[in-house]
């Protein structure tokens, strides 16, 4: 789990930049690159409510938009007792984007949980069903 702490500390700091003004539910991502670089992420909720985008999303759409393509491993940090798993349309665009990574579930208190992509995505659409 140690490998994972500095993941959580940059999914920690994106969470508390979080507009969840709606909600009130803040979230924050870590995606570790193969480069090695480290991208943050946070939910961004709108008046609109449906063009939400999750704080992983963000976080893939940022490493992908600086040329990452490759990727090791995802963090998930909220502030509740149960830990929260990515919502279907995370796992569609994880599972796409970054394959059967860990998904580095976390809280604000320590509890922590690793989960593999292919335990939460188990039977996914994707470029090989096309
Ligand atoms: N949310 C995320 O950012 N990631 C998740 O894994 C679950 C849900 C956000 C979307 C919305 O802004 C708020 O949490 C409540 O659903």
């Amino acid at each position: 789990m140690a490998d994972y702490e500095e993941l959580i500390g940059v999914a920690v700091r994106a969470r508390e930049n979080a507009h969840a003004k709606f909600s009130n539910f803040k979230v924050g991502a870590g995606l570790r690159a193969a480069s090695g670089k480290i991208f943050g992420g946070c939910n961004v909720e709108n008046a609109t409510y449906g063009l939400t985008v999750c704080a992983e999303r963000v976080a893939i759409f940022k490493a992908i938009s600086e040329g990452e393509r490759k990727f090791e491993a995802i963090a998930v940090v909220t502030d509740t007792e149960t830990l929260t798993p990515p919502c279907g349309a995370c796992r569609q665009l994880i599972w796409e984007f970054c394959g059967d990574i860990p998904v580095v579930l976390s809280n604000l208190h320590g509890q922590r949980e690793v989960l593999q992509m292919s335990q939460l995505f188990p039977k996914p659409f994707d470029s090989s069903n096309l």
